[in-house]
């Protein structure tokens, strides 16, 4: 029978344990990966007891105490603390969402916090969004207008026009969709996957932008667009509520009507 083993220094082993020294009633275990690309070991689970009794309510929270006040080498990404810069993705409890916004009361048990899954690590938390950079580059995300009406006037929408980006505008490139998504799992190089092409479409619907047509030349492509098989995994997991999967099907009916 064929056997598969992970490599030997991709197994996740037991890390530190840091027990709590305030000897509250009300502690929380967290286990955290860590690995860092400086020490040649494998990744490890640490655990910490956190005193929830004064801690804010986020996971986010949990996260900054630990920081502070037990392991100040815990690195994660964060910035804005209110769910708009999209810095603070990563899987808490099996879910890819934003650590700013989730409340760890929500959460019985454990809290176990992962990075971003299917991507490379860069440090603990740290997940290597580079490849999905690059694609929400090539989408051109800016407004296209060839007369660069914008240079003189404003650029006037009508009220119906500006509904249809609701819904698109709001996202935040957080990544939650994407690697949640079975197919970018597979095909992440060359499959653009849910906020790219949610992204996309905010573009290809916009009455202001005239490149409508190069934009959907752009998407239209058996890997880049057509490995969506509507698992809906994306839509279930964006923090913000949001439908890439609504925006992706939007795209292709676009294409098989024009
Ligand atoms: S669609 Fe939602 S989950 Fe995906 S990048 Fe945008 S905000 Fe994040
Ligand atoms: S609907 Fe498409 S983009 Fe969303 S999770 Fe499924 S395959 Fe991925
Ligand atoms: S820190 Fe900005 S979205 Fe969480």
């Amino acid at each position: 029978m064929v056997q598969f083993n992970l490599p030997k220094n991709s197994k996740i082993l037991k890390g530190k344990y840091f027990k709590d020294k305030t000897g509250s009633k009300n502690i929380k275990k967290i286990n955290i990966y860590r690995w860092d690309p400086d020490k040649n070991e494998n990744p490890k689970i640490d655990t910490f007891e956190v005193d929830l009794a004064k801690c804010g309510n986020k996971v986010l929270d949990i996260l900054n105490k630990i920081k502070n006040e037990i392991d100040p080498s815990l690195t994660y990404r964060r910035s804005c603390a209110h769910g708009v810069c999209g810095s603070c993705a990563m899987n808490v409890d099996g879910v890819n969402t934003l650590s700013c916004m989730k409340s760890h009361k929500d959460i019985n048990g454990d809290i176990n916090i992962y990075p971003l899954p299917h991507l490379k690590v860069v440090k603990d938390l740290v997940a290597d969004l580079s490849t999905l950079y690059r694609q929400y580059e090539s989408i051109e995300p800016w407004l296209k207008n060839k007369e660069k009406k914008s240079n003189i006037t404003e650029i006037n929408q009508s009220k119906e026009n500006r509904k249809k980006l609701d819904g698109l505008y709001e996202c935040i490139m957080c990544a939650c969709c994407s690697t949640s998504c079975p197919s970018y799992w597979w095909n992440g190089e060359k499959y653009l996957g849910p906020a790219v092409l949610l992204q996309a479409y905010r573009w290809i619907i916009d009455s202001r932008d005239e490149e409508k047509k190069e934009r959907l030349k752009i998407v239209a492509d058996k890997l880049k667009l057509y490995r969506c098989h509507t698992i809906m995994n994306c839509t279930n997991s964006c923090p913000k509520g949001l439908n890439p999967a609504k925006a992706i099907s939007s795209i292709k009916k676009m294409l098989a009507t024009n």
